[in-house]
This record gives C-alpha cells, sequence and structure tokens, in this order.
C-alpha cells in the first residue's frame, strides 16, 4: 500500500464491526492511517514504521486457547500503543495480567469515573477531569481483573475496575470502552490525544494533500500511456476520472456503457458533466436495445445480474478495443473492498447477492490498474470530489447498484415497465429534495411490483401496476433501518405519483428493516 506521509498510524484489527470507525476518527483529525489484519507478517509491521499502534476491538475471548495475539513486536518497537476493548484485553494477558469472564457484562451506555491523570485526557475541555463520571460506550463480556507490571489504574466502571489504564514509561494505554463510537461523547477526543500528543502526529493530513499526492502517483505511474476507464454515473467512478483527468489530461478516456437501466435523466447528466463540463473525452455508448434483449423474460435475480455484468464487460471491452486498445485500466476502488477481513466464524458465507458484478473486468482486460482511492472511505471520496470540483448533486447521490433498475422489477422487465419506474423514482426522489430529507437518507428508490390491482379515478375504474417505496437509513449498507417518514409525506408522493404517472394506481411503503429484508428487492 502506498506510504502516504510518514506521519502515520497503524490499526490492527482483531475483527471488531467498529475498526473501520476507528479509522475514520483518526483520520478526521488529520492523521493518516490504515487497517491490518492482526494476522500480518511481522516484519511488515516493523518496515511500515507507524507513529503509534491501536488495536482494535473484536469478537474472541482471551480466556480461550484460540484467541488472537497480538505479534510481539508491536511491544518491541518502542511506539506508543493504544488497546480498546478486545484490544486492551489481550494487551494485559500477553504483559503478564489477568483477564476474566465476568458475569457482569456490560453492553451499551455505561460511565466511566476518572480516578488518574492521564495524557490520554488532557485538555478535553468540560470533560475527563479528575472524579468526573463520563459517559462511555461499552460491548463486552470479559474485563482486566489484574493489571500487567507497570500499568497503573485511570478509570473505572461498575463492570470493569480497569476500564481505562496507563503505563506512561512504555506509552501502552487501554480502555474498555469504545472510543470511537459517537455514544462515547468525548471519545474523538481521547484518540486524538493518543495520536497527536502521546504519539506526536502533526495531525496535518486534508484532502487538498491528498490529492496532490495522489495526483503525482498517477503521473509517475502512468508516464506517457493511455488510461481508460468505466463510468457508472456514480460517485466512485466520477471521482477516480475527475482525479485521472486533473493528473494526465487527454491521455484519459472515459467509456460509459449506458445499460439503459439508469434512472431519468442520468445518462445525459454524466455526459454534461463529464463532456461537456470537463471536458474529458468520453465514449458514450447506448447499448439499452442489447441489454433489454438479453434481458427480455429473465425474471431471476441472479440470472439479471449475471447477464447485465457479462454484457457490460463485452461491451465496455468492444469500445476499447475500438479505441486501439489502452495501457491502464482506471477502477474507483475504495478502501473497505482493500481491507482485508478478519473472521472469526469460519467456513464460507452465504451468497445473498452477487454484487462485484463486473470484478471481473480486471481479469479479462489484462490490464494493469490504477487505483487512485485505494486508500479512501466513502465519505472522504465526496470530500475529495468537490475538492475536484465535481457538483454536488452527483457527489451527494445515493449508492445505485450495478445492475440498475432491472433488480428493481421484480420479475421481467420491459422497456414499459422501466419507463414507469422511472418516473415514480423521480417523483420521489424530487420530494426527498424538496422537503430536505435526501441527504438524512442512505439510500431512496421506488420498486416497480409485478401485481396489478384495482382502483378509481374520476369515475372510471383502473387495473394498474403497484408500486413500493422504499428509504433506509444505513452507514454502510450491510444493515439497515427504515426511514420514519411522516405519513403527510408519504401521502403527497403517492398522490403525485398516482396522478402524475398513468399506469401505477397504487403505492406502498416497505418498512423492512435489513436485516430480515435486503436493502434491494432483488
Ligand atoms: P442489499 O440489497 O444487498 O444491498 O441489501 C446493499 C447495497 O448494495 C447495493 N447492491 C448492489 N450494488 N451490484 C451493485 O453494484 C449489485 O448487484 C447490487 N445489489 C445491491 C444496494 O443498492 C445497496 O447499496
Amino acid at each position: 500500500m502506498a506510504q502516504i506521509t510518514a506521519d502515520r498510524v497503524l490499526i490492527l484489527d482483531f475483527g471488531s464491526q467498529f475498526t473501520q470507525l476507528i479509522a475514520r476518527r483518526v483520520r478526521e483529525s488529520g492523521v493518516y492511517c490504515e487497517i491490518w489484519p492482526f494476522n500480518v507478517d511481522p516484519q511488515k509491521i516493523a518496515d511500515y514504521a507507524p507513529r503509534g499502534i491501536i488495536l482494535s476491538g473484536g469478537p474472541a475471548s482471551v480466556t480461550e486457547d484460540v484467541a488472537p495475539k497480538i505479534p510481539e513486536i508491536v511491544f518491541e518497537m518502542g511506539l506508543p500503543v493504544l488497546g480498546i476493548c478486545y484490544g486492551q484485553q489481550a494487551m494485559c494477558a500477553q504483559l503478564g495480567g489477568l483477564v476474566e469472564g465476568h458475569n457482569h457484562r456490560e453492553f451499551g451506555r455505561a460511565f466511566v469515573e476518572v480516578t488518574d491523570t492521564c495524557a490520554l485526557f488532557d485538555g478535553i475541555p468540560e470533560g475527563w477531569a479528575m472524579g468526573a463520571r463520563e459517559q462511555v460506550w461499552m460491548s463486552h463480556g470479559d474485563r482486566v481483573t489484574r493489571l500487567p507490571p507497570g500499568f497503573r489504574p485511570v478509570g473505572t466502571s461498575d463492570g470493569s475496575p480497569f476500564a481505562a489504564i496507563a503505563d506512561d514509561e512504555r506509552r501502552f494505554y487501554g480502555v474498555q470502552f469504545h472510543l470511537e463510537v459517537v455514544h462515547t461523547p468525548h471519545g474523538a477526543a481521547i484518540l486524538r490525544n493518543f495520536t497527536h500528543a502521546i504519539a506526536g502526529c502533526r495531525g496535518d493530513w486534508t484532502m487538498a494533500g491528498f490529492k496532490q499526492a495522489q495526483i503525482d502517483a498517477i503521473r509517475a505511474q502512468v508516464g506517457s500511456g493511455r488510461v481508460i476507464c468505466g463510468l457508472s454515473g456514480g460517485v466512485d467512478s466520477a471521482v477516480a476520472a475527475a482525479l485521472i483527468h486533473e493528473a494526465i489530461g487527454d491521455q484519459l478516456t472515459c467509456i460509459f456503457v449506458d445499460h439503459g437501466l439508469l434512472r431519468l435523466n442520468e445518462a445525459d447528466e454524466v455526459v454534461k458533466v463529464f463532456r461537456d463540463r470537463f471536458n474529458i473525452t468520453l465514449v458514450h455508448r447506448d447499448a439499452s436495445e442489447m441489454f433489454l434483449s438479453a434481458l427480455d423474460g429473465v425474471s431471476d435475480p441472479e440470472i439479471k445480474r449475471k447477464t447485465i455484468g457479462g454484457l457490460f464487460i463485452d461491451v465496455f471491452e468492444e469500445e476499447a478495443a475500438k479505441l486501439g486498445g489502452a495501457d491502464f485500466l482506471a477502477q474507483g476502488t475504495l478502501y473497505p473492498d482493500v481491507i482485508e477481513s478478519v473472521s472469526f466464524t469460519g467456513g464460507p458465507s452465504v451468497t445473498i447477492k452477487s454484487h462485484h458484478n463486473v470484478g471481473g473486468l480486471p481479469a479479462r482486460m489484462r490490464m494493469k490498474l490504477v487505483e487512485p482511492l485505494r486508500e479512501l472511505f466513502k465519505d472522504e471520496v465526496r470530500v475529495l470530489g468537490l475538492e475536484l470540483g465535481l457538483p454536488k448533486s452527483l457527489i451527494g447521490r445515493h449508492p445505485f447498484p450495478g445492475p440498475g433498475l432491472a433488480i428493481r422489477i421484480p420479475g421481467a422487465i420491459s422497456r414499459e415497465k422501466l419507463d414507469l419506474l422511472r418516473r415514480a423514482d423521480a417523483i420521489f426522489l424530487e420530494e426527498l429534495r424538496l422537503n430536505n430529507l435526501y441527504d438524512a437518507i442512505w439510500q431512496a428508490f421506488a420498486v416497480l411490483l409485478p401485481v396489478r390491482t384495482v382502483g378509481v379515478m374520476g369515475d372510471g375504474r383502473t387495473y394498474d401496476l403497484a408500486c413500493a417505496l422504499r428509504a433506509v437509513t444505513s452507514t454502510d449498507g450491510m444493515t439497515a433501518d427504515v426511514y420514519p417518514f411522516e405519513v403527510t409525506f408519504l401521502s403527497r408522493v403517492a398522490n403525485r405519483i398516482v396522478n402524475e404517472v398513468r399506469g401505477i394506481n397504487r403505492v406502498t411503503y416497505d418498512i423492512t428493516s435489513k436485516p430480515p429484508g435486503t436493502i434491494e428487492w432483488e
């Protein structure tokens, strides 16, 4: 992985669901960091030479033999170390303390009493002073019951006598609670104390600096070669293309395979932004006819995905060949796709949906990859997009699946159905924007149901299709909650759809969270 700056922190992942949040908090404070699995080759840790190491939480129990261990090198490099939850327990167990299972488990909100001063708590306005009782977020069964030599307690909670601990000489620290979640109000300030005051990071990592470093890196990688980049209308490929264009100008050609399954006006917008505004060489291939005929009569969701994914690669390859080939293929791969996930469940996980439908592209094209967003999280990509001058409307867009509207029409699709869905969807999104709700929602869309229902309009009977509205909040799409609209808002959207889209006479709101539902209907 590219070494962005010497001022960096390493996070070793023990499988916590919050590990990515630790990284985001650290980066928000201007310090570059990366997440590596705990069992990475120790030599790599030494070579990486971070300023400090953070040990994440994790689902395992150090009381079990198979529990993951902290590589010894972590304690031998003379670097500050911060253990969070499992990280703290493993540190104590390995350095000569004791960790025990406990029947007073703490899950959720808890309070920590500050029992001593500590560099972790220094200078936090209105908080973490001696004797203060601070709200934190806990999620643990085990707890440290004896400290290793050199450590002293600095905070205690009902369930953990050693909720916060410090060994000032070695600069080893541990907290039983999760600093990285918003339910620990001063958690980010404590993390900042670790990265800045204790580990000595300057905190001068900015998106403008990152942009320039990436531009230099792209120029160095590509030289005078030619790059092609697939545009989808989504945020990631758009930002990757704009960044690469800023680095190498006309050496970049974008290929936009329009499969005819996009939302209303989306294809026009992509062309307008990239060709007209950014002056990027853009091949716009309208392949909708081809995709629709391949999908004719297909109703199985996975066959839809595979058909679209396969055809997409064929068309992309054809267009690339017409250009006379290129040396590099650009992709908007993000950091969460790159991080090796740490799993303790064992066994293969069940495939619910084959999302990575264009994942075969690089292998088929046998080209070198340019992936300038590999170090970034989604929200950082958005900041970079704004930095590059991409329009807010594009940058703030909800995620949209590769197979597009095909998986929002259960059953077989047709041009007519796509057209109905596009118009209903556009009304829903327009109302969300008008009512300032769009940005509070992770994803919102309409689904066209393969169901006809009876209605009455004017004096006449209708027998038309029904549609469902879906709107969810989420941080990563892995789990999702239903957005709790006011009924008046939903009624207005339903009225508009039924009045303005002839062919739809009924609207429902999907109130299923994920799990047990998925975000998309197919
Ligand atoms: P689900 O429906 O699995 O969706 O809860 C989670 C997130 O993934 C998106 N999604 C897809 N993205 N190709 C994609 O590129 C797909 O086949 C696909 N299926 C779902 C979905 O929109 C949500 O953001």
